[in-house]
């Protein structure tokens, strides 16, 4: 069976924008060949910041974890972005590292760029500051994808990677 191509949310948490990370990371993006469809930099709001984190969030880490990760991405402007590409979701999840970045590996863009622990940011009553959250399914990366961009912000166009491997 053909792989398919996937388009997945990436969002730049306020502590990427704040320490002036946002081009590294697009560029590790850029430099994979998968293609950015759509970006908006954004001060989301309780609403929209509810809606990413929604029940099952809830359901897996409990009520606590919910607001302290809605009041962490409202504390400054995050970086939306729509990436498009060959098993995009997974892809870029590997790209990314594991969630806490006490235990992302070198490489991934938590490890290099994170190390705080779960442990830590609980003591503190804050969220964990991990750089970026990425959509972990495809279902999750497009209820997640309509919660910041409308369907007219997303672009279709080649990238020469697609010229050249497609
Ligand atoms: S994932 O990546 O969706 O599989 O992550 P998951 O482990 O289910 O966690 C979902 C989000 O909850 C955050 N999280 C926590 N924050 C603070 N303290 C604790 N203990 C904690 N556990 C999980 C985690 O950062 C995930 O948010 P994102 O935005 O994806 O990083």
């Amino acid at each position: 069976m053909e792989d398919q191509i996937e388009r997945t949310l990436v969002l730049l948490k306020p502590d990427a924008v704040k320490r002036g990370l946002m081009g590294e990371v697009i560029s590790r993006f850029e430099k994979s060949g998968m293609k950015i469809a759509a970006m908006k930099l954004k001060w989301a709001n309780p609403d929209s910041a509810g809606q990413h984190y929604g029940e099952d969030i809830i359901t897996r880490r409990g009520e606590k974890v919910r607001q302290l990760l809605i009041d962490f991405i409202t504390t400054g402007p995050i970086l939306a972005i729509v990436i498009e590409g060959v098993n995009a979701v997974e892809n870029v999840r590997m790209m990314v590292g594991s969630t806490e970045p006490k235990s992302a590996l070198p490489g991934t863009i938590r490890g290099d760029y994170s190390h705080i622990s779960y442990a830590r940011a609980d003591a503190a009553g804050k969220a964990v500051a991990n750089i970026i959250h990425a959509s972990a399914t495809p279902e999750e990366a497009d209820k997640e994808i309509h919660i910041w961009f409308s369907e007219e912000e997303i672009y279709s166009y080649k990238t020469v990677y697609e010229d050249l491997t497609f």
